[in-house]
């Protein structure tokens, strides 16, 4: 357990840390449908799992892309909006197999820049980007020799924006995955006979293991094996009833083999608990789970988890969506996921031209302003040790002796209360400019007096130096 120790505290803290986190492993045990126990495959160890994960635990912002045919009729259908996410529009309207499948010919990205997209990321200070290669609608954005349905064979673009994307990546110093989905609406023998109700619970098809050995494994097999940059796997369209977790173990087990160090989340078994993102069956595959929308209120202290997230309402482009969150929102929440021990992998969904929308791309700028001055206190970090105080949240970086104190709302009278600290902090400074500050102690602890202007509207972040001077 290298990565969950916690910081340097006095002997007094360390025990209460100690008693919290067995408190909490009793009641994490007790309550097994929060369980998602850490898949291992044969033969890897403890510590084998913790280095394959570890660039993933440090990383803890990346950026999704959803990025597919959907993107040309972008939420609208013979004149009507069709309302619902923007990549589901073919299951939403519904449309037949023969009349979407001809929307790969309008499928251009003339605009598409592998290098500029990954720019976006790193400036952002997201350190990987997992990519739709396939979604429910079955096109691939890769160059499949098992289909001729995907960007090279059946566009005028001609051109593998996987293998773009994945090298631009590589370049830029991301880490790159993709996306694929077990449910698909265009093949024969999986969902594409149950129109008009692709995505129908009951539904199976006699042929879908067929689907499976000659289709689905031979295209993972080429994802795998033809892109090295690949790190993660990042299944979903797992529910269908063709699917259960004794398909996704084996599966899990065969792409490791052909991969060893491959991430993969936890949809490539059967038991998520829908949108709370944790698998019920404590023995389901899978690295880490995969809460969507939401973030854990409590956090999963001891589990991988990684909260996705749209930045307004729909994954895939859809013209008429302007929900956008605000950068405020969305770095207090990549702070609050942070501070429960959660990565944040944050949705773009680029046009059918291959542009990352404006409101996106200026978003994502301001979290990068913030993330230069402070992204200390999000890469690399653990969970609170000391919950979630009421003025914003906490994370820790153990090794380095320091907890970070992220401040939403500046206090009025100048102090700031350091709820859960127990010994005085050798030194207190905000990340923004490193000025030491007092520390004195009332009736309700440790307190900082802080400037009488914050830094920063959206999240202030104090370093308390827990580590005592020599
Ligand atoms: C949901 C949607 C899917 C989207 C995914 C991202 O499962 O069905 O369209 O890709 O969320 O997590």
């Amino acid at each position: 357990m290298t990565r969950r120790s916690p910081p340097a505290f006095t002997r007094d803290q360390e025990m209460l840390v100690r008693f919290r986190s067995l408190v909490l492993a009793l009641l994490l045990t007790t309550t097994a449908t929060q369980r998602l126990v850490a898949q291992r495959a044969v033969g890897e160890s403890a510590s084998q799992k913790d280095a394959r994960m570890a660039w993933w635990r440090d990383a803890r912002f990346g950026m999704f892309i959803h990025w597919g045919l959907y993107a040309v009729p972008a939420g609208v259908w013979k004149g009507e909006r069709v309302n619902g996410l923007g990549e589901w529009i073919m299951a939403r309207a519904p449309i037949r197999g023969d009349e979407y499948a001809p929307l790969a010919r309008q499928f251009n990205p003339t605009q598409f820049d592998a290098d500029a997209w990954v720019k976006t990321a790193k400036d952002a200070g997201m350190k990987y980007i997992i990519i739709t290669s396939k979604h429910h609608d079955g096109f691939a954005l890769f160059d499949s020799k098992v289909s001729s349905y995907d960007i090279v064979d059946a566009t005028p673009y001609h051109r593998d924006a996987i293998k773009a994307l994945a090298s631009a990546a590589r370049r830029a110093g991301l880490k790159f995955g993709v996306y694929y989905s077990i449910m698909d609406w265009h093949h024969p023998d999986a969902q594409a006979p149950a129109y008009p109700d692709y995505n129908s619970r009951t539904a199976t098809n006699p042929n879908f293991s067929r689907y499976v050995e000659t289709y689905m494994k031979p295209q993972l097999r080429e994802l795998v094996t033809q892109y090295p940059e690949i790190d993660v796997l990042w299944f979903d369209g797992e529910w269908i009833s063709d699917w259960s977790d004794a398909q996704g173990k084996s599966l899990y087990e065969w792409l490791r083999g052909l991969r060893p160090n491959l991430i993969i989340n936890n949809r490539v078994g059967h038991s998520r608990q829908g949108m709370a993102g944790m698998s019920a069956n404590p023995d389901a595959p899978g690295d880490f789970g995969t809460p969507e929308q939401r973030v854990p209120p409590e956090g999963l202290p001891g589990v991988d988890w990684e909260t996705c997230m749209t930045l307004n309402d729909t994954w895939g482009f859809q013209s008429f969506d302007d929900g956008w969150k605000d950068a405020r929102t969305l770095v207090r929440t990549l702070v609050d996921v942070a501070s429960k021990g959660g990565n944040f992998l944050l949705n773009v969904g680029p046009t059918a031209q291959g542009l990352i929308p404006w409101q996106s791309v200026s978003r994502l700028r301001e979290m990068g302003d913030w993330m230069r001055v402070n992204g200390e206190a999000i890469y690399g970090t653990t969970a609170s040790p000391y919950g979630l105080p009421a003025w914003g949240r906490y994370t820790a970086k153990s090794s380095a002796g320091r907890v970070y104190a992220h401040v939403f709302d500046w206090p009025k009278d100048g102090r700031l209360t350091l709820t859960g600290l127990q010994a005085k902090p050798a030194a207190v400074y905000l990340l923004a400019d490193r000025k030491p500050l007092t520390v004195e102690q009332t009736a309700d602890g440790w307190a900082v007096r802080l400037p009488a202007v914050r830094p920063s509207a959206i999240s202030s972040v104090l370093v308390l130096e827990t580590r005592s001077t020599r």
